[in-house]
């Protein structure tokens, strides 16, 4: 069947904010622990301790932005048991994720040396829950002040002479849940007294990011806009993917029916209605869109794989995770105007991982290739896509970078039959331009890479596209992620 789309090249929307493609990495089973770090002593090939082959393939992905150490484990995590030498840090439980020894050896120096290895911005989120003012001010006075005070003392006395520089501070996570379970009124209190100590030492200026909503709590939006919009530069959204009907049958990562398929892809797809509709609770307190939302966790949720520790979360990744980041990416996109950041989770392991490692072995998921794919639409320009199709599974996004390409991104998360698409390039000015493309598809929709085969789904070059002067034509098969180059 014939599709066709209007790409309206005068129908520019907002610069894609760069940080929409960033991640998460907590302290839960094994995305922190193996997955990122195994120890200066260990067997793996490591940079201070730091595995090598994770670190490539997080360098290569151009990860914008990182956030740590949680999650819940945020609210329950006290930063000065992660300092000093590793032998003296204090082993505690991680009474939250399967209840191991945490023994801190990961801790600020080395999520700051992560960050600075693959080049991203690093996202800490502080300890509202279980925390004080006085640790959270102090955090911060570690990392980012420069002059002499105790706690730039004691950051030197520990290795680190020049302050860090730190942008993204998030005060609490989930506090109406796993941070302490609050009314919002209480935690819009709490935000508001724990923010003030965040300071700004010197040249840093922090982004102070408060905890947002779950799902579709539109309340605690309302709450916290109304009592604490002058206090935050963004609010958090958190929402994941879980096809199943509750959280103790979430349903598997690899063996699913037909209809689990589209019930997944229709559940990532709520992720619009979601910004939607609390978007338009915050415009109501800040029509000039000043404050960003943040969605800083999103992804699948499945049950965790036969035979691993239930709090690891430790799940496989199939092609279905593949059109769920790109649903989800696209949504972003074209919600650019409010949406500035977001964090997948999480990045090594854990929930819809870019990566998985067993033992030395490593390998990337579909996940981590949309992710690549998509990376050429950060910071450009989002464009209006206008579909006019009866073809339900199709899912659009489209850009323009400063060069002045245009990225086309098309989900076709049907099962069945190819889609035959014709865009009309409305309002492009160059008359001969070229279009290449990659895809990434599937033959079955339980494909995965694996261990022992893990190049099953990679990416390939997209044939097929004709190009005349203001009409693209390209056929995508089912199951398929792709994104068009025009230049
Ligand atoms: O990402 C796993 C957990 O999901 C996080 O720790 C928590 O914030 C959320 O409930």
């Amino acid at each position: 069947m014939r599709h066709k789309a209007i790409v309206q090249f005068d129908g520019e929307k907002a610069q894609i904010n760069r940080n929409i493609h960033g991640h998460f990495a907590e302290h839960l089973g094994r995305c922190i622990y193996e997955g990122i770090w195994v120890g200066e002593d260990s067997d793996i090939p490591n940079t201070k301790g730091i595995r090598n082959d994770v670190l490539q393939a997080l360098k290569d992905l151009e990860i914008p932005v990182l956030r740590w150490p949680g999650g819940c484990f945020a609210d329950e995590y006290h930063w000065k048991d992660g300092i000093g030498p590793r032998e003296g840090r204090k082993r505690m439980v991680n009474t939250h994720w399967g209840g191991v020894v945490e023994n801190n050896h990961f801790g600020t120096h080395e999520f700051f040396l992560l960050c600075e290895l693959i080049g991203a911005e690093p996202y800490v989120n502080g300890n509202v829950g279980s925390g004080t003012v006085q640790e959270m001010q102090e955090w911060v006075e570690y990392i980012t002040f420069d002059g002499e005070s105790p706690m730039a003392g004691l950051r030197r006395e520990n290795g680190q002479d020049q302050s860090w520089s730190l942008t993204y501070f998030g005060v609490g996570n989930e506090n109406w849940g796993c941070g302490g379970n609050m009314r919002p009124e209480y935690y819009a209190d709490l935000y508001r007294q724990f923010q003030t100590y965040v300071r700004n030492y010197g040249e840093n200026k922090i982004y102070k990011i408060a905890c947002g909503p779950n799902g579709d709590n539109y309340h605690w939006t309302e709450v916290l806009m109304r009592e604490a919009t002058p206090f935050m530069d963004a609010l958090t959204l958190h929402h994941y993917t879980i096809p199943g009907p509750s959280w103790q049958e979430k349903g598997s990562a690899t063996r699913f029916t037909e209809d689990e398929w589209y019930t997944t892809i229709e559940r990532a797809l709520y992720m619009d209605e979601l910004v939607t509709k609390h978007s338009t609770i915050m415009d109501k307190y800040d029509p000039e869109k000043k404050v960003g939302l943040i969605v800083d966790e999103w992804g699948t949720w499945f049950d965790v794989e036969p035979g691993t520790n239930p709090g690891f979360l430790y799940q496989q990744n199939t092609i279905r995770d593949a059109l769920v980041a790109g649903v989800t990416l696209n949504i972003f996109h074209n919600h650019s105007d409010r949406v500035q950041m977001a964090n997948i989770a999480q990045t090594v392991n854990v929930l819809q991982a870019m990566v998985l490692t067993e033992g030395d072995q490593m390998l990337l998921t579909p996940t981590y290739h949309v992710f690549d794919m998509y990376k050429v639409h950060k910071d450009a320009t989002a464009i209006h896509v206008q579909e006019n199709t009866d073809n339900k599974h199709l899912h659009l996004s489209a850009s323009k970078n400063q060069a002045g390409e245009v990225h086309l991104s098309i989900c076709h998360y049907g099962l069945e039959e190819a889609a035959e698409f014709e865009f009309e390039l409305r309002g492009w000015e160059k008359a001969a331009a070229h279009a290449t493309g990659t895809i990434l598809t599937a033959d079955s929709m339980n494909e995965h890479n694996t261990f022992e085969n893990p190049e099953v789904l990679k990416p390939t070059s997209l044939d097929g596209i004709n190009l005349t002067k203001d009409k693209l034509s390209v056929t995508i098969p089912p199951m398929s992620v792709a994104v068009i180059k025009l230049h």
